[in-house]
């Protein structure tokens, strides 16, 4: 059985995905691996956090938090929002978790051993101000290639060029704007410029690749040099030498291995310890990497590089479907200018399926791309209300009214039939290919005109007519037959794209599901359920408000001063008084506290209420010193579902406020002296 292993790009664990990330490097990887799994091909796909990095320790800092409080909290709200997208991971890892350090330092000493590896004294880039060395998105300069002058030390966004702080010009900090002086240091580096041939020769057999991809990745390898992959701080992977004491390897040398550290993860997790090496050892695998742009040079040159260097036959890349930016109406997304959908309050107001559908239609596949709200609308009315849900509606009510729900046999083919017939195989033979070749858009196309083919069969048969003469019942039963089949074919053909949708479709044909090759297989001639609706239609009025929104965020970022870009979690949705009034206030006092055996955050409480005596279980163990709670005051929720976490009965929840992570439990605001009772 072909194996297909799948991954996409581990986010950074420093801010929250928006649209742009989902459409380039995640929502294809998602498409493609349900549709792998359709065609019965054994596909391991996964990905998780990068949680080290000057990527998180700057944002932490400007966040005021540490590193882990900072990857802690948006690892959590990233696989929150994959999650309710409905993607189907086998795994989503972390590379603090604590199987991802050996095999990165086995990386590391592997290279070292074979000779691709080498020492250096160097001078880096060095704050006086700040009394230390800075690198990668420490630094902002000028961009040695473009000109771009907020380029970071290891990246231009601009230009998309990747290269070492050193080559910037003008280098200052990004904390606190100081200039940088050069100061010598040792440090490890990758000689990626000894690698050129053995990367040129394999580039040779990936010719199919797109262009952007292909010539971005040659022309990369031609400037080749050896790169610098440790760091003088502490925030990563220890670099495994004695004499590095103090030194992290660069977030880009581990980050990638944590495609396989994800891996490994999940054999634990399964049980089957060495079941990762059936994915990454085998050379009749292909191995999938979905990127963005931003992200080629380390999937096309170093990261196959280090791989190269390794005495494990791990995987190289088979195919690299990068994908170009998606902006937002106009614009570049921006977190710091406030231009961006918060998309875990846009999924309160619309469906996984419809924001897949609107991602995947207007995908930036090959330029850069735009997400407006009124495509959006337009795609989900006129498309999936207009053309897909409306022919599954027709045909299935139809039957309900005229065949009480059971499928009619089919009858002999008229030249309309076998149009018709011939037609939806050719649109299925397009639609694998557009899977094959991860084309979203043209997926989506095939989807619309497929419906469109079926809507203009049932329009020309007329069987609200053909029903009335009873010569023409066989007929009549065979255009039934035939669009029923066509929504078979639809629900198959939008199962990776919009999984909840289809798996609704199965149901209204009483079938759990299909594999992709049984697209066209015989209907049952059992009675089915009366189908109900797929897809709302969305108002112009939400969607001005939408649009509205979006400038009001936008003007309220330019009035605040601050050009930082801290990374707060959005907010909840609004809720009404209503909601609050349903909560049963009360004034608890503690009586005494212990921390839960094994937890670092679990606290047992015994409170008393006045009235009665509670156990409570409060996650508040990080923030707050449980010998210091007896005798103290507390607000709780006295009419929460009694729940037990770790074995222990917890009978309420202490209201605690957050700056984010910091949880503040409300006992600080009570005045000691007022009495409970
Ligand atoms: N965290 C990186 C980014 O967001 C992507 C890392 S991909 C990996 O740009 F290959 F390193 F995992
Ligand atoms: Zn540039």
């Amino acid at each position: 059985m072909q194996k297909v292993l799948i991954t996409s790009a581990l986010p950074y664990a420093n801010g929250i995905l928006h649209f742009g990330h989902m459409a380039g490097a995640y929502l294809p990887a998602d498409i493609a691996a349900r549709y792998q799994r359709m065609k019965g091909r054994d596909v391991h796909y996964v990905s998780g956090s990068d949680e080290y990095g000057v990527a998180i320790t700057l944002s932490a800092e400007l966040a005021g938090r540490t590193p882990k409080e900072q990857a802690e909290l948006f690892h959590k709200a990233n696989l929150d929002l994959f999650l309710k997208l409905n993607f189907s991971f086998d795994h989503y890892s972390r590379t603090t978790w604590e199987g991802h350090q050996e095999p990165v330092q086995q990386f590391f000493l592997e290279l070292l051993n074979n000779g691709w590896i080498e020492p250096k004294i160097t001078e880096q880039l060095y704050s006086e101000t700040e009394m230390r060395f800075l690198a990668d998105r420490y630094v902002v300069g000028t961009c040695p290639k473009c000109g771009y002058a907020e380029a970071r030390g290891d990246e231009c966004p601009s230009c998309g060029s990747s290269f070492d702080a050193l080559d910037l010009k003008n280098p200052r900090s990004k904390i606190t704007g100081s200039p940088l002086v050069k100061k010598e240091t040792k440090h490890w580096f990758l000689l990626l410029d000894k690698f050129k041939p053995k990367l040129q020769a394999w580039l040779e057999t990936k010719k199919h690749w797109k262009p952007n991809v292909l010539h971005f990745a040659q022309e990369y390898i031609e400037g080749l040099k050896p790169r610098s992959i440790t760091r003088d701080m502490s925030w990563g992977i220890p670099v495994p030498l004695e004499e590095a004491e103090g030194k992290v390897l660069y977030v880009w040398f581990d980050a990638p291995i944590g495609y396989m550290t994800a891996s490994m993860e999940w054999s634990k997790k399964i049980g089957r310890p060495e079941r990762w090496k059936d994915y990454w050892l085998d050379p009749n695998v292909k191995l999938i990497h979905f990127i963005g742009k931003d992200n080629i040079p380390f999937h096309a040159v170093t990261f196959p590089a280090m791989v190269m260097g390794q005495n494990l036959p791990l995987k190289l890349v088979d195919e690299l479907p990068a994908n170009e930016f998606l902006n937002l109406e106009g614009k570049k997304f921006s977190k710091s200018e406030g231009w961006s959908i918060d998309l875990s309050d846009f999924l309160t107001r619309y469906t996984a399926d419809q924001i897949r559908y609107g991602l995947a239609a207007m995908a930036p596949e090959t330029a850069d791309a735009e997400f407006t709200f009124k495509e959006f609308q337009n795609r989900c009315n006129s498309e999936l209300v207009g053309k897909f849900g409306n022919f599954i509606h027709r045909t299935l009510s139809f039957l309900q009214a005229n065949f009480q729900g059971v499928t009619p046999p089919q009858g002999n083919l008229d030249e309309d039939d076998k149009n018709f017939i011939s037609d939806l195989k050719k649109y299925f033979v397009e639609a694998e290919e557009a899977y094959e070749t991860f084309r979203l858009r043209k997926v989506v196309q095939v989807l619309m005109e497929i419906s469109q083919r079926a809507n203009v069969y049932f329009d020309h048969k007329k069987p609200w007519a053909l029903k009335k003469d009873p010569s023409k019942k066989e007929e009549l039963e065979t255009t039934l037959y035939l669009c029923i089949q066509a929504i078979q074919l639809l629900a198959v053909v939008a199962s990776p794209l919009i999984p909840e949708t289809s798996s609704k479709i199965f149901s209204f044909l009483g079938i759990e599901s299909l594999k992709w090759d049984d697209a066209f297989a015989p209907l049952h001639h059992r009675p089915l359920p009366s189908p109900t609706t797929l897809f709302r239609k969305i108002e112009d009025e939400e969607i001005e408000k939408e649009i509205q929104n979006l400038h009001k965020l936008s003007q309220k970022h330019q009035m605040q001063e601050s050009t930082q870009e801290q990374t707060f979690l959005p907010l909840k949705p609004e809720i009404s008084i209503d909601d609050v009034d349903r909560l049963d206030l009360r004034v608890a006092q503690i009586i005494s506290a212990e921390r839960v055996p094994k937890s670092k955050k679990l606290l047992k409480l015994q409170v008393d209420l006045g009235f009665e005596k509670r156990q409570i279980v409060a996650g508040i163990g990080h923030a707050i010193d449980p010998d210091t709670l007896p005798g103290k005051r507390v607000v709780i929720i006295a009419n929460l579902k009694p729940a037990t976490l770790m074995g222990v009965e917890s009978q309420g929840m202490i209201l605690a406020g957050g700056i984010d992570t910091l949880e503040i439990p409300s006992l600080t605001l009570l005045p000691p002296g007022l009495p409970v009772k």
